[in-house]
């Protein structure tokens, strides 16, 4: 891969040769020792957080509020430059390429890294230029090819059926459930690694949440999904992984199957049975 660059999705390339088996480095993100300050305030927001990513698995992060859940997803494509001053420390890696280095496109690692908010934000334009706004950003002319990926992108998003025949309208009447799909298929379209939710079930009904949580177990056949959550019966059931995180800190990172069941530590334990938070 190109230093520089932040790759899009993978060759697709097998690792099996002759049907030999290499082992497989898994980790996709990995952030090293990370601090984040803000404000110039001498408390850090995120105190020393280490983990790794798995590719194309689900990780959810959990914790009571405030507890910096947020903050450390948007470390991931640098979007807490745009918010205030703030100053992060340590390293963060998508596979080799270290995403602060001076030289990264920014615009292009939040293509590679998409992210998705809890409250839908379509752009005031059709279904159809929400999806096909990056394409447009990034130049693309084609049309049939335009519409190839738009109609792709909703099938992905389990928006398609509900959508196919008012692709024209505008995406604002959509229902919050089905607008928050297609902000999932607006970055679906650019064809990120990553999909970054911060809470995107915590404005819907429990039938939208249902299909967003049906959504996020296809999407992570093929990209890797980094999830915050208040709800810990949502953690349970759509992630693999589950780090716990407490005042800033990473309190425990680990299997979700084990977090729920033998957490190691008695402050997650308190966090998953409810007893605060
Ligand atoms: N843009 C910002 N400017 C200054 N301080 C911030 C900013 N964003 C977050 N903080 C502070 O950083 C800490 C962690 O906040 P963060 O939003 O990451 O928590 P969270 O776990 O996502 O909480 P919630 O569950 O309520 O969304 C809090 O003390 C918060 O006040
Ligand atoms: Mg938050």
């Amino acid at each position: 891969m190109n230093k520089k660059t932040i790759s899009g999705r993978e060759t697709g390339k097998s690792n099996s040769i002759n049907n030999i088996e290499k082992p497989e480095n898994n980790t996709l993100i990995t952030a090293e020792g990370l601090y984040l300050y803000y404000d110039n305030n001498e408390e850090a927001a995120l105190k020393n957080i280490s983990m790794k990513i798995e590719k194309q698995k689900v990780t959810a992060f959990i914790g009571p509020s405030g507890c910096g859940k947020s903050s450390l997803l948007r470390c991931f494509n640098r979007m807490n430059e745009l918010s205030s001053t703030c100053r992060l420390e340590g390293k963060i890696h998508i596979q080799d390429q270290d995403i602060y280095d001076p030289e990264v496109n920014i615009a292009e690692l939040r293509r590679n890294v998409g992210m998705v908010f809890q409250k839908p934000n379509p752009f005031p334009k059709s279904i159809y230029e929400n999806v096909a706004y990056g394409l447009r950003i990034q130049g693309e002319k084609d049309k049939d090819k335009i519409n190839q990926i738009v109609k792709s992108s909703l099938k992905a998003a389990a928006l398609w059926g509900e959508v196919k025949d008012r692709l024209n309208s505008t995406a604002i009447n959509l229902s919050g459930g089905q607008q928050q799909r297609l902000v999932i298929a607006r970055a679906i379209a650019v064809q990120p690694q990553v999909i970054l939710l911060d809470e995107p079930a915590s404005a819907l009904d429990p039938i939208s949440t249902l299909k967003i949580e049906e959504l996020i177990h296809e999407l992570k056949k093929q990209y890797t999904i980094v999830i915050v959550t208040h709800n810990m019966q949502q953690a349970a059931r759509v992630s693999d992984y589950a780090a716990f995180l407490y005042l800033g800190k990473l309190v425990e990172f680990g299997k979700t199957n084990d977090i729920f069941t033998k957490p190691r530590k008695k402050m997650t334990e308190d966090y998953i049975t409810g007893r605060y938070g």
